[in-house]
C-alpha cells in the first residue's frame, strides 16, 4: 500500500498510551500489556486499521495486538481507534509498527494466541516474492510458535491466486479449515468486519475470499525437551522421527522437540554448484544468506549445506555423516547416507521432495508416495553426472524412503538462549 509520508505520525504515536514502542520487550509476555487477561488476538498487517478499531469495539472480550510495517499508516490507524473510540478508554488494544517477516523477535512460544488475523495482505504475485507472503509456509510456521494448539487463523483476501495457493501452504503446515467460502459477503458468515481494502475491492464486484484454519491435531506440536535425556533415548529413536520418541499420552497431541548448535559450511559456487541449484531448486549455504534464516540449533552440531524455500535444510554433522533434513517445525530426519547419494537424488529423482514432504507432514504414511516415472536423462543431466561422477541410482527412492525411516541423530532447539540453558553439550559459537 503506498502511503504519503506523515511527519507527524511517528511523534503521535510515541505519545500514544495503546503504541507499544518497545515491543522486542514484552516478547512472551504480551498478555501482560493490558490490564484484563482475556482471549488473545493479533492482527498481521492491519493497515489503516478500520478493521482493528471495529473488531477492538465490538469485542471488549477479547485483547487484540494489531502490528504494520510502516509507522505511517500505523499512524492513521492509532487516529482511526482514537475517533471509533472516541471518550472511551482504549483497554483492550495495542498496535506497534514491526516486520513480521521477524515476528519471531518479538513474540514466542511463551505468548498464547488464540487467534491471528490476515486481511488483504500484499498478494507478492511474481514467483521470486512469493515467500514474502504473511501466509507463506515459512510464516506460518513462525506464527505456530506463538499460536495456542486450538487456536486459529482468519485469513481474507480478494486475490484468487493468493487464496489457492495459500490453501496449500495451510495444508503444508498442518492446519486443517473449519470454515471456507470463495464468496464471504452471500455466505452465512456473520461475525465479519470488513477491512478498508475489503470495502473498495467489494465495491468493484470482486468476491472476498475467506477461510479459518486450525490446527490438524495429529501433526506433532512443538516442544522443548532436554538433549540429554533424549540423546540417551538414542536407541529407541529409531525407524521415527523425533516427535515420537515422545508418545503421546491418550487424549493429548504428539509431541514434537527441538535441537541446539548450528553451524554453515562455507560453499564456494561455481558453474556446477550453480547447475546444481538450478535444477534441484535447492539452494546452497553460505554465511550471508543462511545463518540467519535458520532458526535451530542442533545437537550434535549441524553443518548446514543447503536449503528450499519451504524452510526444510539439509545438512550433516561429520564431513562424511549422512545428510539429515529438518524442517521449520523442528522435525529432523535421514535423506541420504552421504553427500553423493544426496546429490544423486536430488538431481535425478524429481519425486524425491514429494516422498520427504509426506513423511514430514504425516510421520509414517509415506509408502503412499507415486513410484517415480522412469528418467531418461537430458543434457544437463548428462553433464552433471559425468562432471560429479554420478550414475544413475536406480534404488535412489527406496533408499530415501528406507533413510526417512530412521533415526536422524539430532535434538533440536528453538533458539540459542534456550538451547544453552537445556542443553550441557552446546558450548560453541
Ligand atoms: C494491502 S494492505 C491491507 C491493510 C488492511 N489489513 C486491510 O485489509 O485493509 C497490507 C498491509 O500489510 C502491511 N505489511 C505488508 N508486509 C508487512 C510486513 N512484513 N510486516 C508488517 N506489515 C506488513 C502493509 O504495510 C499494509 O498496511
Amino acid at each position: 500500500m503506498r502511503i504519503r509520508r506523515k511527519p507527524w505520525a511517528r511523534p503521535e504515536l510515541a505519545a500514544c498510551p495503546f503504541n507499544i514502542d518497545n515491543p522486542a520487550e514484552h516478547c512472551g509476555h504480551w498478555a501482560e500489556v493490558f490490564p484484563k487477561q482475556q482471549p488473545l488476538h493479533l492482527e498481521l498487517g492491519c493497515g489503516k486499521g478500520v478493521f482493528t478499531a471495529e473488531q477492538a469495539k465490538r469485542h471488549p472480550e477479547y485483547n487484540l495486538v494489531a502490528i504494520d510495517i510502516k509507522s505511517d499508516i500505523l499512524g492513521v490507524a492509532k487516529r482511526n481507534i482514537e475517533e471509533l473510540f472516541g471518550e472511551q478508554p482504549v483497554d483492550n488494544l495495542r498496535i506497534f509498527a514491526y516486520d513480521i517477516e521477524r515476528i519471531l523477535e518479538v513474540m514466542n512460544e511463551n505468548d498464547q494466541f488464540d487467534r491471528i488475523f490476515i486481511n488483504f495482505c500484499n498478494p507478492w504475485p511474481k514467483k521470486k516474492h512469493k515467500k514474502k507472503r504473511l501466509t507463506y509456509t515459512r510464516q506460518l510456521e513462525h506464527y505456530k510458535t506463538f499460536l495456542k494448539p486450538d487456536g486459529e487463523i482468519w485469513f481474507k483476501t480478494d486475490d484468487d491466486e493468493l487464496f489457492e495457493e495459500s490453501l496449500d501452504y495451510f495444508k503444508e503446515c498442518g492446519f486443517n479449515f473449519t470454515y471456507l467460502t470463495r464468496d464471504l459477503h452471500n455466505s452465512d458468515f456473520t461475525d465479519n468486519v470488513i477491512t478498508e481494502h475489503e470495502r473498495m475491492f467489494s465495491e468493484q464486484g470482486i468476491p472476498i475470499k475467506f477461510l479459518i484454519a486450525k490446527l490438524d491435531p495429529t501433526v506433532p506440536l512443538r516442544v522443548y525437551v532436554d538433549a540429554e535425556e533424549l540423546l540417551s533415548k538414542e536407541n529407541e529413536m529409531m525407524g521415527e522421527t523425533l516427535a515420537k520418541v515422545f508418545a503421546k499420552k491418550d487424549g493429548e497431541r504428539p509431541l514434537d522437540l527441538a535441537l541446539a548448535g548450528k553451524m554453515v559450511l562455507q560453499q564456494e559456487k561455481d558453474p556446477i554448484d550453480q547447475l546444481i541449484e538450478e535444477r534441484s531448486g535447492l539452494h546452497f549455504c553460505n554465511q550471508e544468506n543462511s545463518l540467519e534464516q535458520f532458526p535451530f540449533y542442533p545437537v550434535p552440531l549441524m553443518y548446514i549445506l543447503m536449503y528450499d524455500d519451504n524452510g526444510n535444510y539439509f545438512g550433516r554433522h561429520t564431513d562424511d555423516g549422512p545428510i539429515v533434513c529438518v524442517n521449520l517445525s523442528s522435525r529432523c530426519c535421514k535423506v541420504a547416507d552421504d553427500i553423493r547419494a544426496f546429490l544423486e537424488l536430488i538431481l535425478f529423482h524429481p519425486n524425491w521432495k514429494h516422498l520427504l514432504n509426506q513423511a514430514q507432514r504425516t510421520g509414517r504414511s509415506i509408502d503412499e508416495v507415486e513410484a517415480e516415472v522412469e528418467v531418461n536423462f537430458e543434457p544437463w543431466q548428462e553433464i552433471l553426472s559425468s562432471v560429479l561422477q554420478l550414475p544413475y541410482d536406480a534404488e535412489a527412492l527406496p533408499k530415501l524412503r528406507a533413510n526417512l525411516l530412521q533415526s536422524s541423530g539430532f535434538v533440536i532447539y528453538p533458539n540459542l538462549d534456550r538451547a544453552m540453558k537445556d542443553n550441557r553439550f552446546l558450548k560453541t559459537e
